[in-house]
């Protein structure tokens, strides 16, 4: 009877765990923030407290310094290697446009300071206190708007030798492309801009450097492929790589692979309870791990950071297919480890390129494999609102993944959760 009795309290009592188990309060569940890291768009400080949400929040995202130091040296070395062809009209000066996808994103800041660094034309970040140049970090990431004539205080002259020969850099315009409506990366914007940029000083451009392949190839197919001229972005897109065959300069892989299957991979090792860097640092159940060179964790913030690749002639045709799995962590996870779960996450903007063309596609090679049911939702680049409204039933979901309009805008997605 006593036996019984235990037998029967000890199912109670975990039927009791159970329920509390589903019934977990939201602001206990997994949060993933990716590719728009929860930070101050004006200091780029991250924000702690979105970062340390609950035991369960981590951010996705990848090295955005790395990678700005090597498309600012992909753009030197493309240089150097093609001789004295790149000054079109002769004048003795390089000059170059720049496209900027969005002056309060992390990513977009450090691109547009590793170009500027690598190309000679950085000036110090005076309103971030800085006087002197040692990294990227203190360069002044500002737009300068048109400077044809080498007089902007936001940047300066910067020298290359190529051949032998001195040549003057000079950043000829830039501009945020950012629409009529608020939304940033936008590519039709920069398709715009180099129109303007090419009626007015067409003659001296004698490089398109992008903060990204969106933004980039709605430039390449504007202007910049008829008038050879050559074009880097950032992003590695598919159609990005295969215009290099075309004349496209080159671009920065950001191993979207890594990152879609870490956004995923966090969320259901938070789900499960196990070990925060199963199947990433150590094999899983079903073999999935990353290698080092893929990616670093930083545990004090609770950071993934994807490492980047150039892309380039010399290598490109391994990179045509940006949204092909990745066979390291392409294996099927058993649903006695890993049951089903259903988790939330949206793009904030439907338009997006990197994120559309190529970050979904790789997370849905992943979602299946990991048993996650996600609900994918789109946002319209501009309001948070439209993004957040749609989450109306946080009960539903057993964890989240957010990509933000505006990086500092992460409470109005906790405020759903604390309700
Ligand atoms: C990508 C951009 C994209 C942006 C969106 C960046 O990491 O490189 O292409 O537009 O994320 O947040
Ligand atoms: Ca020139």
């Amino acid at each position: 009877m006593k036996k019984i009795i235990a037998l029967v309290l000890t199912l109670v009592m975990s039927l009791g765990l159970l329920a509390v188990s589903f019934a977990e309060a939201n602001d206990q569940k997994p949060v993933i923030w990716f590719n728009r890291q929860p930070s101050n768009s004006t200091t780029g400080a991250l924000d702690m407290d979105a970062l340390t949400f609950n035991e369960k929040t981590y951010y996705v995202g990848f090295d955005a310094k790395q990678g700005a130091e090597l498309q600012g040296q992909m753009i030197v070395d493309y240089l150097q290697a093609g001789g004295a062809a790149f000054d079109r009209n002769g004048d003795g000066i390089i000059g170059y446009v720049l496209s900027i996808g969005d002056i309060g994103h992390n990513d977009s800041i450090a691109r547009t300071r590793g170009a500027r660094k690598a190309l000679g034309t950085a000036t110090p970040d005076t309103a971030q206190g800085k006087t002197e140049i040692a990294t990227i970090d203190d360069v002044n990431p500002a737009p300068i708007g048109t400077n044809t004539d080498g007089s902007s205080s936001i940047v300066k002259d910067g020298a290359i030798t190529i051949d032998g020969k001195e040549y003057i850099v000079r950043e000829l315009a830039s501009q945020e492309m950012k629409n009529s409506s608020g939304a940033t990366w936008d590519a039709p914007t920069a398709g715009n801009a180099i129109g303007i940029w090419a009626a007015d000083f067409g003659d001296q451009i004698d490089v398109v450097v992008s903060n990204n392949d969106g933004m980039g190839m709605a430039i390449f197919n504007a202007w910049s492929k008829e008038a050879k001229v050559p074009t880097f972005g950032y992003d590695a897109n598919s159609d990005a790589v295969e215009a290099i065959g075309d004349g496209f300069g080159g671009t920065i892989s950001q191993n979207a692979d890594v990152q879609a299957y870490l956004t995923l991979r966090t969320l259901r090792n938070a789900l499960d309870g196990v070990d925060i860097m199963t199947g990433i640092a150590t094999p899983d159940a079903a073999g999935n791990c990353l290698n080092d060179s893929l990616y670093y964790y930083d545990e004090a913030t609770r950071c993934f950071y994807a490492l980047n690749g150039a892309v380039t002639a010399d290598n490109y045709q391994s990179f045509l297919d940006a949204t092909a799995p990745n066979p390291l962590f392409n294996n099927q996870l058993g649903e006695d480890v890993a049951p089903k779960a259903k988790v939330w996450l949206d793009i904030y903007n439907s338009t997006d390129n990197f994120l559309n063309a190529t970050y979904k596609p790789q997370l849905e090679n992943y979602d299946g494999i990991l048993n996650l049911e996600v609900e994918y939702i789109a946002g319209d680049g501009q309001t948070e609102s439209n993004i957040t409204d749609r989450l109306a039933d946080p009960s539903a979901y057993a964890g989240f993944a957010f990509n933000m309009v505006k990086t500092d805008n992460a409470n109005a997605y906790l405020a759903k959760l604390m309700q």
